[in-house]
């Protein structure tokens, strides 16, 4: 097959671009930029894992944090779905740790340090700040989104306010 021909195929075996388009600036502005991307990437596609899997590929290769990824709610405890970044603990207790409260308060959590947090679960020595958004489905919980960052103090509001955005942009089923 010649490079053109690939390149068809691709074109509708693919769906999507294969690059993200990384961009310099303000947060704010980094976000703008990714987020018509994650839209594109979701587009058509209906696999939970696999948005996820992009999702927090996308995120980590435009933002570099240290680790980004979902835990899903299954029974009484969060269970790791796809990430980027060093292997995670598997199971969380709802009420524990970050993500687990964040799941039992239905709300985001903000930590600007890890270690001034009662119950942290350090599944990475390297981990000093961290962000917890949950994500609901018929107000419930049914996973959320976990971003931790090597540099204390790397989340605020405006993390807040579009990392809930990109999460209600998850197509559930
Ligand atoms: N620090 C989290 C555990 C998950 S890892 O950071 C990937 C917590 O306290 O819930």
């Amino acid at each position: 097959m010649k490079a053109a021909q690939l390149g068809g195929f691709c074109f509708y075996i693919c769906r999507m671009a294969e690059d993200l388009t990384i961009i310099t600036g303000t947060k704010q502005e980094q976000y703008e930029a990714l987020i018509p991307q994650i839209k594109g990437l979701l587009e058509g596609e209906t696999d939970l894992i696999a948005n996820l899997a992009n999702i927090a590929g996308a995120l980590r290769e435009q933002f570099n944090w240290l680790w980004v990824g979902f835990y899903l709610v299954k029974k009484d405890e969060l269970v790791l779905g796809p990430f980027q970044g060093p292997v995670a603990c598997t199971r969380i207790k709802k009420g524990k740790g970050v993500c687990g409260s964040s799941w039992a308060q239905e709300k985001t959590l903000i930590v600007p340090d890890v270690e001034k947090f009662p119950g942290h679960i350090a599944c990475s020595s390297a981990s000093r700040s961290e962000i917890v958004i949950p994500i609901l489905h018929h107000k419930e919980v049914v996973g959320v989104l976990d971003v931790d960052s090597k540099e204390l103090n790397e989340f605020d509001v405006t993390d807040r306010v579009y990392l809930e955005q990109i999460v209600s942009l998850i197509p559930i089923y």
